[in-house]
C-alpha cells in the first residue's frame, strides 16, 4: 500500500482528521462512526453543528451497515446502478449507529460513494464510513485543488493528500429519494433529467429561486460559497451592467469572449481584470474552473467582481445556484 494511503488511514482510525480529494471538491474526512473525530471538524471549519456531513462509503454494499433502504430498495438500486461512485448523494433513514452528530439529530443521513482513486484507497484501507464536508471554512468558496485547501485551512490538519485538480468542480447533487416523489436538495452534475429517466418516474427539480434560511433543511443556507470581495452577478450575454464599473473591478465571463481587447479598453480596465471560466463557455469546463477562479479573484485585492451568470441548463442550474448563493451577502 501507498505510504500517503497508510498514513491517513491510520490518522482516521485514531481518531484524527485528513484532507482527501474527491472528483468533486476536497474533503475533510474522519471517521463517520466516532464522535470525538467528527466533532474536529465542525471545530476546524467553523461549521455549525446544525450542519449535517455526508457519508462517504466505498460501494453499495456498505448501505445495509448505515441506513434503512429497504422501503427504498428499487430507486436506490436503480440510483446506484447508473451513477455510482460518482457525484450524487442520496438521503435514507440511519441505522442507530451513525452518531448524531453526524447528521444533526435528523433521522436520515446523506450517503455518498466517491470516484476518485486516492478517495477510495483510505476508505478500503480503513475500512470505515468517512464524513467529510468540502476542505473550506464554513461558508467560503470550496476548495478544487490542495493549494486552495492549504491556503485557507493551513496548518490546522496535519495530512492533506494531494490527488491533482477536481474534475467536476461542483458539490454532489443531492437527492431525497425518501419524499414521494424524489426532490433534489442541492443541484450539481447529475441533473434532474438523468435521475429522472434513470428511476423512470418524475423527480422534483431544484428552485434557485427557493433559497430558504430554515434551519430546518439542511443545504439550503441562503449564503454560502461567498468571497471576500463583493460580487455581482450579471445575465448571460447582458453586458449593460459592466459600463457603471471601473477601477479595481475583475469582471469574468463564462467563455472567453472574441474580443476581449475591446472590451477592457472600453471599460477602462486593464486586460488582466478580465477572465472567464472556460474557453468555449462548456458548462462542465465551467463547473470545473469555477471556484478556483473565483478563489483567484477574490485573492487578488479587486474591490468587486462582475460575473457573468450561466445559461440555466443541465448542469448551469448546479453553477447559477452556487454563484447565486456566493452573491447573496452582496445583495442586501
Ligand atoms: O461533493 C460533495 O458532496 C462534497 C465532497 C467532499 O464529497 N461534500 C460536500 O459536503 O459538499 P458539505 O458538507 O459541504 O455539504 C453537505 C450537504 C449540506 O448542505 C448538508 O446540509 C446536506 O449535505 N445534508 C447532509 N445530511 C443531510 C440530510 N440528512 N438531509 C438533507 N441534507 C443533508
Ligand atoms: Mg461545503
Amino acid at each position: 500500500m501507498n505510504a500517503d494511503i497508510a498514513a491517513a488511514s491510520r490518522e482516521l482510525k485514531g481518531g484524527g482528521v485528513v484532507v482527501l480529494p474527491t472528483e468533486t471538491v476536497y474533503g475533510l474526512a474522519a471517521n463517520a462512526l466516532d464522535e470525538k473525530a467528527v466533532r474536529k471538524i465542525f471545530t476546524i471549519k467553523g461549521r455549525p453543528l446544525n450542519n449535517p456531513l455526508i457519508l462517504h462509503v466505498l460501494d453499495s454494499s456498505w448501505l445495509v451497515r448505515y441506513s434503512h433502504g429497504e422501503k427504498y430498495l428499487v430507486r436506490v438500486e436503480k440510483i446506484t446502478g447508473a451513477f455510482w461512485p460518482g457525484p450524487i448523494t442520496i438521503i435514507l433513514p440511519k441505522k442507530a449507529i451513525i452518531p448524531d452528530i453526524v447528521t444533526s439529530g435528523f433521522d436520515t443521513v446523506a450517503i455518498r460513494c466517491p470516484d476518485h482513486p486516492i478517495f477510495r484507497e483510505v476508505l478500503r484501507a480503513s475500512d470505515l464510513p468517512l464524513a467529510a464536508p468540502s476542505a473550506n471554512p464554513f461558508g467560503y468558496v470550496s476548495p478544487t485543488c490542495i493549494g486552495q485547501v492549504k491556503a485557507t485551512l493551513g496548518d490546522r490538519v496535519k495530512i492533506m493528500l494531494d490527488g491533482g485538480e477536481c474534475t467536476v468542480g461542483l458539490e454532489s447533487t443531492i437527492l431525497d429519494i425518501t419524499s414521494t416523489v424524489p426532490k433534489i436538495l442541492r443541484p450539481g452534475a447529475i441533473t434532474a433529467d438523468a435521475i429522472s429517466k434513470v428511476l423512470g418516474e418524475d423527480v422534483i427539480d431544484y428552485d434557485v429561486q427557493i433559497v430558504s434560511e430554515n434551519p430546518n433543511a439542511p443545504g439550503q443556507l441562503k449564503q454560502h460559497y461567498c468571497t471576500d470581495t463583493r460580487l455581482l452577478l450579471f445575465e448571460y450575454g447582458n453586458r449593460d451592467l459592466l459600463q457603471y464599473f471601473a477601477g479595481k473591478t475583475a469582471v469574468v465571463f463564462m467563455q472567453r469572449p472574441e474580443n476581449f481587447d475591446g472590451i477592457a479598453k472600453n471599460l477602462q480596465l486593464p486586460t488582466e481584470a478580465i477572465s472567464w471560466f472556460s474557453d468555449d463557455g462548456n458548462l462542465n469546463g465551467v463547473a470545473k474552473n469555477l471556484f478556483s477562479t473565483l478563489q483567484r479573484l477574490d485573492s487578488a485585492h479587486y474591490d468587486t467582481i462582475l460575473c457573468e451568470r450561466p445559461r440555466r441548463t443541465g448542469i448551469g442550474i448546479a453553477i447559477d445556484d452556487r454563484l447565486s448563493r456566493a452573491a447573496a451577502k452582496f445583495r442586501q
